[in-house]
């Protein structure tokens, strides 16, 4: 065995999983591309989980970064004024469309989602939380409980009384062959049913993702948040948006991924991209929630002078190049071929996404069922194509894929040239004579 995944597996937990058979370790990295410790070279289509969301040794970014480090100043604690921290929050403050909105900077979007279920909870008076069938909203307690898939829920324990809505769920007998705006009026009215029959009125919140990460890039019908809002806010349930994995223009067609709902919410998370891989999260929310809790608060490390020059030098470079425009061109160029690609080849279901955040579905050819082993399958396949692409979903059946949002053209094609390349091949011997 390699030593490295030897030395890995004796010191850290064995729930961290690590890809492919032989694991890679990423050296080097520019652009949208890594080395790996033997040489080989990757395009990568997975940016450390949407987190290297410019890509790799981005000069404006890298050059923040130098000169903050070159003050001498990593850290003075928030009991100082950090001018980079301030100039971050009214940014993201302008950028969530919350009225009179305040930012919370955390270390990522655990904390994140804490911070918004604490502030939803402390304003309602109530431990009453919706959230969404196959969700994932984190590692810490409170984002476990939050957190709808049996394989990330380690524990039961819960700080919060939690239901679950659908919205992603349309697989199920039970909405098979349901049109958008049939499913959308189901899923309203199971909600106004667990309303009255599961908890005591007073709600405190809904969190959700626009976009399942986790989940498989699952995604309700657009406006589906926007009907259940009629119902919050009959009842002022408050909405906390996740965008740990949508924000910042990923979905093409939106800055946030709520935006395909309609809904302007109380609050949103953010982590993940917002620092191009250093460690930075926060949540947005209005100022009065914000503002609601009666004891103090701090976080020691969240929005530190590196990470909060190293995002806004993220979120400068991204505006200024209109990064969601080409989320959204080089995301339909990819769905759509992959679509195409999907439509001739039995052992790759469902095709779905929004800008440069899609999935494919491998299935049995034979059943049409879930097929965690073709996944993998593609997933080594595509390696040895030098592409880096992620899976999951519930059933282990979905390759997903989020590319930097700095994509080029000419990359875009290579990894669905790729992509197609390697579905063809999993699929050939998954029907192939001896499949
Ligand atoms: C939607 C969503 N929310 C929250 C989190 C948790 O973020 P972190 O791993 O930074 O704590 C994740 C991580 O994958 C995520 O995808």
């Amino acid at each position: 065995m390699n030593e490295l995944l030897e030395r890995h597996r004796a010191v850290i937990p064995s729930w961290v999983g690590v890809y492919y058979d032989e694991p890679i370790e990423i050296v080097g990295g520019k652009g949208c591309r890594v080395t790996d410790r033997q040489g080989r070279s990757y395009l990568d289509f997975f940016g450390g989980i949407l987190t290297n969301m410019l890509g790799y040794d981005i000069a404006e970014v890298r050059d923040a970064v130098e000169r903050q480090l070159a003050s001498g100043i990593y850290h003075t604690s928030t009991l100082y004024l950090i001018r980079g921290q301030v100039e971050l929050a009214e940014k993201i403050a302008r950028l969530s469309g919350i009225p009179d909105a305040k930012v919370f900077f955390t270390n990522s979007g655990t904390e994140a989602n804490e911070t918004a279920l604490l502030l939803a909870a402390a304003a309602r008076r109530s431990d009453q939380v919706l959230a969404l069938r196959n969700s994932y909203h984190g590692r810490s307690f409170g984002a476990i409980a939050v957190t709808g898939n049996a394989g990330w829920k380690p524990s039961a324990l819960s700080p919060f009384n939690v239901h679950y809505l659908h919205g992603t769920d349309r697989q199920l007998p039970a909405f098979a062959g349901m049109s958008d705006a049939e499913y959308t009026a189901a899923a309203v009215a199971d909600l106004r049913h667990v309303l009255a029959t599961a908890t005591a009125g007073d709600v405190a919140c809904f969190i959700a993702e626009p976009v399942q990460g986790v989940g498989g890039f699952t995604m309700p019908p657009d406006g589906l948040f926007g009907a259940y809002q009629e119902i919050f806010a009959e009842r002022g349930i408050l909405f906390i948006s996740d965008e740990v994995q949508t924000g910042w223009g990923r979905t093409g067609e939106h800055f946030w991924g709520i935006g395909a709902h309609g809904v302007t919410p109380d609050m949103m998370t953010f982590a993940k991209g917002t620092g191009n891989g250093f460690a930075i999260g926060g949540v947005v929310a209005r100022g009065d929630l914000m503002d609601g809790l009666r004891a103090n608060g701090v976080s020691t490390f969240g929005g530190n002078p590196v990470s909060t020059a190293a995002a806004n030098a993220t979120l400068d470079y991204l505006l200024a190049h209109d990064l969601q425009a080409r989320a959204a061109k080089l995301g339909a160029l990819i769905i759509g071929g992959l679509r195409e690609a999907a439509g001739a080849l039995p052992a790759v279901g469902e095709v779905r996404g929004k800008g440069l955040m899609f999935a494919v579905d491998m299935v049995d050819p034979a059943t049409g069922e879930p097929s965690p082993a073709l996944a993998t399958r593609l997933l080594a396949e595509t390696r040895e194509r030098g592409l880096l692409i992620g899976k999951g979903g519930l059933y282990g059946n979905a390759l997903r894929m989020a590319p930097p949002l700095t994509l080029s053209d000419d990359e875009a094609r290579e990894g669905l040239d790729i992509l197609t390349d390697a579905m063809r091949a999993v699929n050939a011997a998954a029907t192939g004579p001896g499949a």
